[in-house]
């Protein structure tokens, strides 16, 4: 059995009513799975036991064990660029950490953590100020891609972790209204700056970055001051994560002041290095910790449970079941909760970056389908917006929503009302109404046989569609931790059996070259290789500027 034979195995699934699989009364209990810091209801999946079985049994002839055990052990998953996939190393105790990589590479590790651990302590605390001598108010960090996505997920959905004495800022797009709308909340002498950029070559990241130094050193504190302090400005309040050294120092930036960052740790998976300083920064060292902690709760789930009650695993087989069996093509995430709101931005990126994909490991077209197209938006506004498409278009749209039962607010009741529209809109998704069940409703409410012929087909939802509850029972940094760490083995798990090199991103760099290019002939340049509607196009921007 392979993936390609999967729309074989769902045939009856396809024609299947999702609601006629609860006549087994025990679904609900059977098809979920507690984890650390989660519990997940996937008993609305359009999968019985025997398919689910099935798909296991994939599982296991893919050798997903073994696959576990390489990425955990640090062997060179990463084919195409040859290196190891260790993020989860970075939230692993101690004796893993030495015994995965070795006693040097593990003792840098835990140097740069606690190099983390004092600037947060030192800004924190008031003993690392700007070179005013004020205490920082504000963190402006600049990155893009997976040097921006974890950070901002974190500080939205730990704000109320926060330390209000400073406020935390995140820049990723070369948008210069987007930095303009930043600089302005922002004094120079109060704010720390954090770039993190792995290569430190990102054209997004190095415009930005060029851009606030300029900022701070036209600005009239820069300028009135002598030669040395003006310096200072960015030797005493820029930092940097990267593992570009050099670019780093020749940027300006205090060696000191340098992070590392580590090949064998993807940047979509990077929250859990110095990447996360700017989070640290935010929420203090303790909930950094707690965190990972919570992260690292879910890696040793994910590795020693039993695929059967493994919440990754199934998730994973659930997700292929919904892409290659019931050949569903996207995947909605509704958190409902407004702190959640990053989150489908940031799994965007670690889903469609890692299994967006269509040859596999080792070079050859797949036939089959990978990644599905993942969008989303935090609950209830997505009901009120795009859940129409999902509720009476054709397309079946599998959606994970998220839910914490408990919430922050003093106001129970809308937390009541939010949690309710979570549960409602999974039992309406899977539920919908018949048309006989429209007529019946439109002929107690008085309409005319006319008025019921017309409207019923208007009304009717097609329901069957699939869905999990993520339930979790507070959000907090470790529950955070143990979700997010939940969707990167989930995405793993899937790369393995669609057989793609989960971890490396060459799709984005045609985007990067064209880029280049395009703006060359912006500058002046000839290329023939641009066709007719690109020259136009930069015909028409150059002359408007
Ligand atoms: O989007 C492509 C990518 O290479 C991502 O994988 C990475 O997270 C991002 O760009 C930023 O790269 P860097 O950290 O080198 O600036």
């Amino acid at each position: 059995m392979n993936i390609q034979k999967l729309s074989s195995l769902a045939v009856d699934a396809k024609s299947r009513s999702i609601l006629s699989l609860f006549d087994e009364k025990s679904r609900a209990s059977q098809f979920s799975i507690s984890a650390p810091h989660l519990f997940v209801d996937y008993s609305k999946q359009n999968i019985n036991k025997l398919e689910l079985a099935q798909l296991i049994a994939i599982a296991h002839e893919a050798k997903l064990s073994e696959s576990i055990d390489k990425q955990f052990n640090g062997e060179k998953i990463n084919n195409t660029e040859n290196r190891s996939v260790l993020h989860t190393v970075l939230r692993a105790s101690k004796e893993h950490q030495e015994k995965v990589l070795g006693e040097k590479l593990a003792h840098e590790v835990a140097e740069a953590e606690q190099q983390m651990q004092q600037i947060v302590n030192g800004v924190q605390g008031g003993s690392i100020t700007g070179c005013t001598g004020k205490r920082f108010t504000d963190v402006l960090a600049i990155g893009i891609g997976g040097s921006y996505y974890g950070v901002k997920v974190g500080l939205s959905a730990l704000e109320h972790y926060r330390d209000l004495s400073i406020n935390v800022h995140v820049i990723a797009n070369v948008d210069g209204g987007s930095l303009e709308e930043k600089l302005k909340k922002l004094n120079v002498d109060t704010t720390l700056v954090v770039v993190i950029s792995k290569t430190f070559t990102t054209q997004e990241t190095m415009l930005n970055a060029k851009a606030v130094k300029e900022w701070m050193l036209s600005s009239e504190l820069a300028q009135d001051s002598n030669s040395n302090t003006s310096l200072d400005f960015i030797a005493k309040q820029w930092f940097a994560v990267s593992s570009n050294i050099e670019a780093v120092k020749n940027f300006g930036i205090n060696e000191q002041h340098i992070l590392p960052m580590w090949d064998w740790v993807g940047g979509r998976f990077s929250i859990w290095s110095a990447v996360g300083l700017p989070l640290a920064l935010a929420i203090g060292n303790d909930n950094f910790a707690k965190f990972k902690q919570g992260a690292s709760d879910m890696d040793l789930h994910f590795k020693n449970a039993d695929f059967e009650s493994n919440m990754p695993v199934i998730m994973a087989l659930l997700g292929i079941w919904n892409r290659n069996g019931l050949e569903y093509p996207s995947l909605a995430i509704l958190p409902y909760a407004h702190s959640l709101r990053a989150l489908p931005g940031y799994l965007q990126q670690t889903d469609m970056e890692s299994n967006g994909k269509s040859v596999s490991n080792s070079g050859k077209k797949l036939d089959w389908l990978t990644a599905p197209v993942v969008f989303g938006q935090e609950g209830t506004n997505g009901q009120h917006a795009f859940m129409q498409l999902m509720h009476q278009s054709d397309d079946i749209i599998p959606t994970d929503f998220i839910v914490a039962l408990k919430g922050r607010s003093q106001y129970t009741e809308n937390h009541k009302v939010l949690v309710a529209n979570c549960f409602a809109q999974s039992e309406a998704l899977m539920q919908g109404k018949t048309l006989a069940q429209v007529e019946v409703e439109l002929i107690a409410a008085g309409c005319s046989q006319e008025e019921v012929e017309f409207l019923a087909p208007h009304k009717t939802m097609k329901g069957n569609t699939p869905s999990n509850t993520l339930v979790m029972e507070l959000l907090t940094p470790e529950t955070l931790g143990s979700l997010l760490a939940l969707y990167e083995h989930k995405i793993f798990v899937q790369g393995v059996l669609w057989q793609v090199n989960s971890f490396d991103q060459w799709g984005v760099e045609l985007g990067k070259q064209l880029g280049s290019k395009v703006l060359s002939v912006m500058d002046g340049a000839e290329d023939d290789s641009l066709s007719a509607s690109s020259k136009g196009l930069i015909a028409r921007f150059k002359q408007q500027s």
